[in-house]
């Protein structure tokens, strides 16, 4: 037995194949394949096939994948009547959670049992299940944002990419072919990294054997938290107060002087650049060569990571996945409080590859404490309590 690790850092939750990050040399890979290559090479639908399956599909096989992606794109009104009933003024997130977790509702899916052998029932179940609530993740943030802005939703194209139907759903116009592959690229860069916290509550859920929506549901409330998939809104935010890269280092000093954090810097696992962070800074590069202009928001964020190199790459601290992606989201049209539900989108990939994982060896997560209460002590009547 090892000593109590707060936050399990460094503890091993699971044996798992799908992904590998070395955080000394800013590598990431999914199912052996580098997510540099992945980003330069696949797409969304093709990473979430391997992800899933474990091995990267034939012609024949992602197109199979791909058909039953886009067939079951659309969702029954009654979510849509649900979403109408909920408070525009929500955040997104928490819409997406109550969304996911109704399809358990509308789509009864029967627990599964352990997989017994490969292209089993349940093997066959977790697979279907996991196209289905892959291909409503974009339909339901999408539908959302052309809620609230009180429109009637976009009809999904089945003519379109995952990534360039979730665009043309939210913002009810087809996107430019490069805004649609650098939402493709960032879908990929988001699909997996390894057991994080929402990773973690979707292998917890899914150690019960509770169905997928439970445990997909379980890990979006994860990865709300600010200090997850919550923090490229804040790095947005934060770049707003900073204004100008003049500001930036009188604005670090006071920061890091008052101990605060620097949102979208630092990660428990990567001690240089984040891989995914380095890879989005090209991406966000590219969009402004393309118009010819770079944004303020960029600018100030470039001249905060290098203020940063002196006084907190000496910490292990660089910038990580949230830095970079929000500034990109922002550029494409996408509300701040969008960012996270896409990263979502996203890592549902991951998830159900986990989810997968953990029904084929399944043990019911159930781990220890040490106890730091009272001894055991007599019950006291209400009437013999000090009054306080
Ligand atoms: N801003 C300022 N200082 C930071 C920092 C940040 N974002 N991240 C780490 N540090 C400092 C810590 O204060 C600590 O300094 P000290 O040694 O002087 O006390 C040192 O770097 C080590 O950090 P530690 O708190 O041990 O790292 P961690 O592994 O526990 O935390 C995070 C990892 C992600 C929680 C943390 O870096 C963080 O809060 N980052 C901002 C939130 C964010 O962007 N999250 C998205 C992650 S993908």
């Amino acid at each position: 037995m090892t000593d109590y690790q707060p936050g399990l850092e460094g503890v091993p939750a699971t044996r798992s194949r799908i992904s590998y990050l070395d955080g000394k040399q800013g590598v990431l890979t999914y199912r052996g394949y580098r997510i540099v290559d992945l980003a330069e090479y696949s797409t969304f639908e093709e990473t979430a096939y391997l992800l899933l399956d474990g091995e990267l599909p034939s012609a024949a096989q992602l197109q199979r994948f791909d058909t039953l992606l886009r067939e079951h794109r659309r969702v029954k009104y009654n979510i849509h009547d649900i979403m109408k009933s909920l408070p525009v003024t929500g955040h997104p997130m928490e819409m997406l959670q109550t969304a996911v977790a109704s399809l358990g509702m509308f789509y009864p899916a029967h627990v599964p049992v352990q997989i017994r052998s490969p292209g089993d029932e349940t093997e066959q179940y977790i697979y279907g299940q996991s196209i289905r609530i892959l291909a409503r993740m974009a339909t339901l943030v999408a539908m959302w944002q052309q809620l609230r802005l009180g429109n009637y939703p976009m009809r999904q194209r089945s003519d379109l990419s995952y990534a360039a139907n979730f665009l043309y759903m939210f913002n009810g116009v087809e996107p430019a072919p490069l805004v649609a592959r650098i939402m493709d690229i960032c879908f990929i860069l988001h699909a997996e990294h390894t057991i994080n916290a929402s990773t973690f509550a979707a292998m917890v859920s899914g150690s019960t054997l509770a169905s997928p929506s439970y445990v997909i549901a379980a890990a979006i409330g994860t990865l709300a938290g600010p200090l997850h998939g919550g923090a490229n809104e804040r790095v947005i935010a934060m770049l707003e107060e900073i204004g100008t890269p003049e500001n930036v280092k009188p604005w670090l000093e006071k920061k890091l002087a008052a101990k605060e954090t620097i949102w979208g810097m630092g990660h428990r696992e990567y001690k240089v650049k984040d891989p995914r962070a380095t890879l989005l800074q090209k991406l966000m590069r590219e969009l402004a060569d393309s118009q010819g202009a770079i944004s303020p928001l960029f600018e100030t964020a470039l001249a905060l990571e290098e203020a940063c190199e002196e006084t907190l790459a000496p910490k292990g601290v660089y910038p990580n996945v949230d830095y970079y992606s929000g500034i990109l989201y922002r550029e494409i049209g996408i509300p701040t409080d969008q960012f996270t539900s896409i990263f979502a989108i996203a890592r549902t990939a991951g998830w159900l590859a986990h989810w997968r994982e953990q029904v084929a060896e399944n043990r019911i997560f159930r781990p220890t404490q040490i106890y730091t209460g009272s001894v055991p002590r007599d019950y006291v009547p209400l009437a013999g309590r000090q009054s306080g």
